[in-house]
């Protein structure tokens, strides 16, 4: 009995995790992405099902399986994938924002297909910036009362844990999982990542650096760590 209690150190806690890229429409027909896989986010979800919790994954357009006992919400633009998120995280115990959210899209996409125009050899867009999804969770915690943790992503290509420790204050996040997306075989797409992990509890401020590993692995290791500030912040 004690032993599948400590195998099964999330049950009873509610996870949102927010994964895969977000599709900004230009027009019927196009739109602006990026290249997000979604295969950390979906492995997040996975550990945490694995490790008892219930497990809510609001996920940008993919190509992955649901993990086992994952309850998924698909959605397209970061304007979608925001109302979900403030939907499902105003009760859950532990937010992970895992997606690689458009930070601009269309100021207004076009009713109809984009003409080629003749005689202009350019075409200007109009972007405008989408909501910050993590850091409005964040401040939801705020004014709710402590309530949920909240864990970022940075996927940076220098200057690796000053621009991660930026967005940790600047977002007032938890946790925040750095990546360096400039080594090949890892992240983007890939199935291997390593990690530099930063965190606020209330034992103070930690890091870990995490080596290349399996991102089910890599999944797991986040997970636990984020339940190691649940349990030691102050309430
Ligand atoms: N994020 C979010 N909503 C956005 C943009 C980012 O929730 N509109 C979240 C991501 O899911 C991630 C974290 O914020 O957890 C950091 O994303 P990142 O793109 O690295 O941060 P930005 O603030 O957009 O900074 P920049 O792209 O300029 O580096
Ligand atoms: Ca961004």
């Amino acid at each position: 009995q004690a032993a599948l209690a400590g195998e099964m150190p999330a049950r009873g806690l509610h996870v949102v995790i927010t994964a895969g890229p977000t599709r900004e429409p230009l027009d019927p027909v196009r739109y602006l992405s990026n290249h997000s896989s979604g295969k950390m986010g979906f492995a997040l979800a996975a550990a945490a099902a694995e490790l008892g919790a219930r497990v809510s994954l609001i996920s940008g357009p993919v190509n992955l399986p649901t993990p086992a006992g994952v309850e998924r919400t698909d959605v397209e633009t970061a304007r979608q994938m925001h109302e979900a998120s403030r939907r499902l995280a105003t009760e859950c115990d532990l937010f992970i924002g895992c997606a690689a959210v458009a930070d601009y899209r269309a100021a207004t996409a076009a009713e109809h297909k984009i003409k080629k125009r003749e005689g202009e050899e350019g075409l200007t867009l109009k972007l405008v910036k989408n909501p910050d999804i993590i850091a409005d969770i964040a401040r939801l915690r705020d004014s709710a009362g402590g309530r949920p943790l909240v864990v970022g992503f940075a996927a940076e290509t220098r200057e690796l844990e000053a621009y991660a420790r930026d967005k940790l204050e600047r977002k007032r996040l938890d946790m925040i999982v750095a990546n360096d997306v400039s080594t090949a075989g890892l992240g983007f797409g890939a199935d291997d990542n390593a990690a530099l992990l930063l965190w606020r509890d209330g034992e103070g401020e930690g890091g870990a650096s995490l080596p290349p590993q399996p991102k089910s692995e890599l999944a797991r290791a986040v997970i636990e760590r984020a339940l190691g500030c649940l349990t030691s912040r102050p309430v």
